[in-house]
């Protein structure tokens, strides 16, 4: 587990784009598992100007969201359709056939919908790099406090605490989602490489113990302990409650000198 300790959202951001950046120019044909939310919204503005002002080329790019919230429409401005067709889709070369996004309007045999799913993941190959934000309750996708670490793609019913952090986007109570489908943490986990970005206060405690902690199911980004190549971009105020900053500074020197491909 490698701990880039940033000073910044900004900086965390820049990072994050500088290593998607060079693993999409590494293999054109990536596939890339996608965040929504505000912590990739820096990554998403830096990804786009590195497309127009240095070529970034994702025209054999495929992606795979994490998730989506059920019952709203894809042009709800709250969707998370909406929110990657704004902030990223429209801005880049990535042919919209291969951007999956979980479907959220869908009604009935939600199994069959979301094994589907995971069967295009595997058609694909697999996601080579995914990126993760994590929620103030260790969320990573909505993969709630005590998710089954071994979860796959599924319906799952929103945390309360995960409500309220929605409450001030949406405009009623009706209309706020209580379920979304989301990959699982077992999902998540077959990833070949993960980078975690986290930014604020706000976060601390969870990073703390997504990094720090045990693995516990009521931490589901603990669960990312158990993955050979995962990597955290955090800011200083995200990485306030972490005891060893020093050693993961170490950690960073000696990989960049080296096992540098590790960060490139
Ligand atoms: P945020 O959400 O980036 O909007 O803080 C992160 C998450 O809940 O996974």
């Amino acid at each position: 587990m490698l701990v880039v300790l940033k000073k910044d959202y900004e900086e965390v951001s820049r990072e994050a784009a500088r290593m998607v950046a060079g693993a999409v120019r590494a293999k054109p044909d990536i596939v890339l598992g996608l965040a929504t939310g505000g912590t990739p919204l820096g990554l998403y503005k830096e990804l786009v100007a590195l497309h127009r002002a240095d070529a970034l080329d994702f025209s054999c790019v495929t992606s795979f969201n994490l998730d989506e919230y059920l019952g709203l429409a894809h042009a709800h401005p709250q969707s998370f359709h909406c929110f990657m067709e704004e902030n990223f889709f429209s801005q880049v070369n990535l042919p919209r056939e291969r951007a999956h996004i979980p479907d959220g309007t869908i009604r009935g045999d939600y199994d069959a919908y979301c094994e589907r799913y995971e069967q295009s993941i595997k058609s694909a190959g697999g996601i080579d790099l995914q990126i993760l934000g994590i929620g103030r309750n260790g969320h990573i996708g909505f993969n709630e406090p005590t998710s089954s670490l071994a979860s796959r793609t599924r319906l799952k019913a929103l945390s309360r605490e995960t409500v309220e952090d929605n409450r001030h986007v949406f405009s009623s109570e009706s209309e706020m989602p209580k379920c979304a489908i989301t990959m699982g943490i077992g999902t998540i986990l077959e990833s070949r490489r993960v980078l975690l970005l986290a930014s604020g206060r706000s976060k601390a405690a969870a990073v703390a113990k997504a990094i720090e902690g045990p693995i516990t199911s009521s931490v589901s980004a603990s669960a990312l302990q158990m993955h050979p190549d995962v990597t955290f971009i955090i800011d200083e105020e995200a990485a306030y409650s972490l005891t060893q900053r020093d050693y993961y500074r170490h950690v960073l020197e000696m990989t960049q000198l080296f096992m540098p491909e590790r960060l490139s």
